[in-house]
C-alpha cells in the first residue's frame, strides 16, 4: 500500500544524543536553539515553542482574550484539535462555511456571522486546509477590532499567502503542529508565532506555569501574577526539531514537485485550488474532490493506494453540538464533504509511485 502518511525521521540525530547524555532534558538550550532556527526560517522573531499544536491553539485563544461565554468563529472542516480548546475554555462556536474550491473558511461567511454577533466575537480561527493558505486579506477586511485572528497552520508550515510565509505576521497568531506525521515532527510539539510583543512576552510566561524564566534576578519563591499552563516544549523534542528543520526545504520541494505533476496529470477530478488569490500550498495533503467518495476509496485501496478524507466535519460531533452557538448555512461544507479525499503527496513517493497514482485516478471515471 502506498501510504498517505509517513513519519519523517532525520538522518542526523546527534543533537538528540547530546541532550540525552547531558543530564538536562527539560526546557533549556535546545528549545532556544530550535526557536532561533525556526524563527529565522519563518521570518518572525516572536516564536513560542510548546508541546503540541493543540496547546498552541489553546494558548493563542487565551492570549486573544477568549473567556467562558465568548463567541469564536471557526470552520468545521478540520481536525477536532482546532476546536476543542474553544470548548475547553467554555467559549461557544459559531460555525462558518467553507469555500468549495479550497475547503478553507469563507470570508463571506465570517462577514455574515460578524454582522449578526458583532463585538461578541472575540476570535476567528482560520485553518489552512492541507497546507493551502486561507484568503487572509479578505478575512481581515471583515474582522472588527475586537476579534483576533488565529491562523491554524498545523498543515501549512512553508505555505505562502501573497508571498508571505505562514507564521510571518499574516495573523495575530499562527499555530503549528509537530505531531508524528506533520512536515516535521518533534515526537509531539507545536509553535505559536505572534504579531505583537505583548502577546509574545505573556505567551512565554503562560506556557510554563506563568513563570518569567527571563526575569533578571528570578528566585525560587517569586510570585505568580498570572496562572499559566504546562505547555512548554522540552529539549528532547527540540533536539529532534533542530535536525528536522535541516530537511524541511527538501521535503517541501519534493511535495511541490509531486503536486505539480498531479495538477498537470489529473484529468478526471477537481483538486483544491483557488485562482482568486496568490497562494502557495505546503502540500501536507493533496485534496481532490471525487464522485462517489466511498467507491473512490475502495477503488484506490484495491489499487494499493491509501486515500481518505483525513478529518470529518466537526459540527457533526455530538460534543461540539453542545458548544455550538449558531451556524451560517454550511452549503460549501455539505457539498465538499461528500467528495473530499486526500491522496499521497509526501516526500517518500518515487516518480513511479506518482505516475502510477495519476494513472489510477484518471482511470477511476470508468469505474463509476
Ligand atoms: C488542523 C489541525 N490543527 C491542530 C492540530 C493539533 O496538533 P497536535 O496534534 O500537535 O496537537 C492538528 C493535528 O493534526 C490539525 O490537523
Amino acid at each position: 500500500m502506498i501510504p498517505l502518511f509517513k513519519v519523517h525521521i532525520p538522518k542526523d540525530l546527534s543533537k538528540l544524543h547530546e541532550t540525552l547524555e547531558s543530564g538536562f532534558v527539560a526546557e533549556g538550550p535546545k528549545v532556544k536553539e530550535f526557536e532561533q532556527k525556526i524563527s529565522a526560517w519563518v521570518g518572525n522573531e516572536k516564536v513560542i515553542a510548546v508541546n503540541s499544536g493543540t496547546s498552541a491553539l489553546h494558548l493563542s485563544l487565551v492570549l486573544a482574550g477568549v473567556k467562558s461565554g465568548d463567541l469564536v468563529i471557526s470552520t468545521p472542516v478540520t481536525s477536532p484539535a482546532t476546536n476543542i480548546s474553544i470548548v475547553n475554555l467554555g467559549a461557544k462556536i459559531l460555525w462558518a462555511d467553507v469555500d468549495e474550491n479550497t475547503s478553507n473558511i469563507s470570508p463571506l461567511s465570517i462577514k455574515k456571522l460578524i454582522s449578526k454577533y458583532g463585538e461578541k466575537v472575540k476570535a476567528v480561527i482560520a485553518v489552512d486546509w492541507g497546507g493551502y493558505p486561507c484568503d487572509y486579506d479578505e478575512i481581515k477586511s471583515v474582522l472588527p477590532d475586537s476579534a483576533r485572528l488565529i491562523q491554524d497552520a498545523a498543515h501549512s508550515l512553508g505555505s505562502k499567502y501573497k508571498g508571505n510565509l505562514a507564521g510571518s505576521t499574516i495573523a495575530d497568531f499562527s499555530t503549528f503542529s509537530f505531531q508524528a506525521i506533520k512536515h516535521i515532527t518533534t515526537g509531539d510539539g507545536g509553535l505559536i508565532t505572534c504579531k505583537n510583543e505583548e502577546d509574545f512576552e505573556r505567551g512565554k510566561r503562560l506556557r510554563w506555569f506563568g513563570i518569567d524564566r527571563n526575569k533578571p534576578g528570578r528566585t525560587w519563591n517569586d510570585d505568580l501574577p498570572e496562572i499559566g499552563y504546562k505547555f512548554h516544549m522540552n529539549d528532547i523534542s527540540a533536539s529532534i526539531g533542530i535536525h528536522q528543520l535541516d530537511e524541511l526545504d527538501t521535503t517541501l520541494k519534493r511535495r511541490r514537485e509531486t503536486a505539480k505533476k498531479y495538477e498537470a496529470g489529473l484529468k478526471s477530478v477537481k483538486y483544491q485550488h483557488s485562482d482568486k488569490y496568490n497562494a502557495e500550498s505546503a502540500y501536507w495533503l493533496f485534496t481532490i474532490y471525487a464522485e462517489q467518495l466511498e467507491k473512490f476509496m475502495q477503488y484506490m485501496e484495491q489499487n494499493q493506494i491509501a486515500s481518505y478524507p483525513v478529518h470529518i466535519r466537526n459540527d457533526n460531533y455530538t460534543g461540539f453540538k453542545k458548544s455550538a452557538y449558531d451556524s451560517d448555512k454550511l452549503v460549501g461544507v455539505e457539498k465538499i464533504t461528500r467528495s473530499m479525499c486526500c491522496i499521497p503527496v509526501g516526500e517518500w513517493l518515487s516518480d513511479e509511485d506518482v505516475n502510477y497514482i495519476i494513472e489510477k485516478v484518471n482511470l477511476y471515471k470508468e469505474h463509476v
